[in-house]
């Protein structure tokens, strides 16, 4: 089983600010939909309405993410899966990275969230399901492996079982020199769940990069990067 690296200087511009990074020079508008007010109240409503399954009680702010899309490169035709867009802030980063290019599907379990998705972003597959159905619905839609995975799952609140089942699925639908890219907030990081999380997460790939922490998110949160997927 492997260990979390945490990023040193180097490493940190080349996962987060260096040469894929589509951040440099260039305006920062992803997210900014998801701070608007109604944004929030539709985020609480739900969060009130299923709190377990949605884990936070606002969006992630667009600071993060910047942050945990800095692994999507900037040239090619890359599939990218999004799993729990919620009201799209990662959803709106990643439309901005691959400005027209590849594929970009969002998987959303959520009826109201995944609504307002596929009135909000043209160029994303909003798919409205489960993400631990991915083989599923990857094979329907006759998408083989993928090329990334960006992930607003709630890690440490999900049963052991579900933290399993979802990370097992993750890694089978990566191509192997594939990424995978999430959060922690870090108030939660000492948590069991979190902890587990972190070691099935080490389990499941070759190498994990915990990126800067974002302390503009409120709360504040940590970006993990993980490459190399393991397969059972
Ligand atoms: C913590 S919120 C993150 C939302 C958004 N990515 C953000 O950062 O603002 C978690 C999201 O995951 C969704 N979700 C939870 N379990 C899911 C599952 N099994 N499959 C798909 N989406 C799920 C929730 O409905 C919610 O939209």
């Amino acid at each position: 089983m492997g260990r979390t690296r945490q990023a040193g200087h180097a490493t940190l511009r080349s996962v987060e600010t260096g040469p894929h990074s589509a951040t440099r020079g260039r305006p920062a508008t992803s997210g900014d939909v998801a701070t608007t007010a109604a944004d929030r109240r539709v985020f609480v409503r739900r969060w009130l309405r299923r709190p377990a399954r949605v884990g936070a009680i606002a969006p992630s702010s667009p600071a993060l993410a910047r942050a945990i899309c800095s692994s999507l490169p900037e040239n090619g035709h890359p599939t990218v899966v999004e799993l729990g867009p919620g009201t799209g802030v990662f959803t709106g980063e990643i439309q901005r990275r691959l400005g027209g290019r590849g594929r970009h599907l969002a998987i959303e379990v959520d009826a109201t969230f995944a609504a307002l998705l596929r009135g909000r972003f043209d160029g994303a597959e909003i798919v409205e399901d489960d993400a631990s159905r991915l083989p599923d619905i990857l094979a329907t839609r006759g998408v083989g492996r993928v090329d990334h995975v960006v992930c607003g799952l709630p890690w440490a609140i999900l049963p052991d079982a579900s933290q399993t089942r979802l990370l097992e699925a993750t890694a089978a639908a990566l191509n192997p020199r594939g990424s995978f890219a999430t959060f922690a907030y870090l108030h939660a990081t000492p948590m069991t769940a979190a902890r587990r999380f972190r070691r099935l997460l080490e389990a499941s790939f070759e190498e994990v990069i915990a990126g800067r922490t974002v302390w503009g998110n409120c709360p504040p949160a940590l970006v993990l990067h993980a490459f190399r997927p393991r397969r059972g």
